[in-house]
């Protein structure tokens, strides 16, 4: 796959979490100067990441922002914008998830999660979309789930919110076509992160005797999608979901 010349600058919200740790790795690997955007305060976690990418060397640098919070990723834009330049490529990975079934939720189980997981992805995407537009390049890539596609139990906010991205992503990617800016979603099943790893063993045992390659997915597997969506020459798919599930769940 050719590169620009010019490094494109990646964004990748959750970029010290289960996923976004690869997610930055493939696409330094990519050639892209890749921001990692996370909470401030998981010092330990932040360190490890460091240590982790430290081959980088400069490529992947850490953001502290809260998704949640339209001012933060305001702010955090323009920060990038000064030190790094303009955002090319966005990845929207940061999420949660607050389980229950409905009749246990609460409101504020279910309007943490969908701050994080739904509001975040419009707050990241409204501060950066307009100057891609103007510059007539982006790829946006937003992390949706298998569980927005199929519903799970205990996961009414989730599985909304997870839905509800894909939603977003097709109107914007309407918006934006003529601009040069694609936006899509990549739709993860079960992987191996501690997300998944908080669930009860013996659900999560089922959950891996249902999916059809018969394992849990890796953070790998999912980076390979969304490395493959942010591409430069990937400009011709847009307003499209790439399920990376295992076979767990076959749609057409
Ligand atoms: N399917 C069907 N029935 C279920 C069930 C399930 N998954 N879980 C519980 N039940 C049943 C119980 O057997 C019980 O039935 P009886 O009343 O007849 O005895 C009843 O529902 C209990 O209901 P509760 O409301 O009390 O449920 P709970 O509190 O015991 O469990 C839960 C709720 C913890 C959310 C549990 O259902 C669960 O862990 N579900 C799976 C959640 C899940 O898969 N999360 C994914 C996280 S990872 C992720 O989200 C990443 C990604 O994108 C894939």
């Amino acid at each position: 796959m050719s590169q620009p010349a010019l490094q494109r600058v990646a964004v990748v919200t959750g970029g010290i979490g289960g996923l976004g740790t690869e997610i930055c790795r493939q696409l330094a690997q990519a050639g892209r100067k890749v921001v990692a955007v996370d909470l401030a305060a998981r010092d330990e976690r932040i360190a490890a990441f460091r240590q982790e990418l430290a081959s980088f060397d400069g490529a992947i640098t850490f953001e502290a922002a809260d998704v949640s919070d339209f001012d933060s990723c305001q702010q955090l834009t323009t920060r990038i914008e000064q030190q790094h330049g303009s955002v090319d490529i966005l990845v929207n990975a940061a999420g949660i998830t607050r389980d229950a079934s409905l009749r246990k939720m609460s409101p504020q189980q279910w309007h943490e999660l969908m701050r994080v997981n739904l509001d975040g992805v419009f707050n990241m995407c409204r501060n950066v979309v307009e100057g891609m537009t103007a510059r007539g390049f982006g790829r946006i890539v937003n992390i949706s789930s298998v569980n927005g596609q199929t519903g799970q139990f205990g996961q009414t906010n989730y599985s909304a919110a997870k839905a509800g991205v894909h939603g977003f992503s097709m109107a914007l990617a309407r918006e934006t076509a003529r601009k040069g800016v694609t936006v899509n979603t990549v739709s993860p099943g079960y992987c191996d992160t501690p997300m998944v790893a908080a669930v009860s063993a013996e659900i999560r045992q089922q959950i891996i005797a249902d999916i059809p390659v018969g394992r849990l997915g890796t953070p790998a597997d999912i980076a390979r999608a969304v490395s493959f969506l942010g591409a430069d020459d990937a400009g011709y798919i847009t307003g499209a979901n790439l399920p990376v599930n295992g076979g767990y769940f076959m749609s057409f």
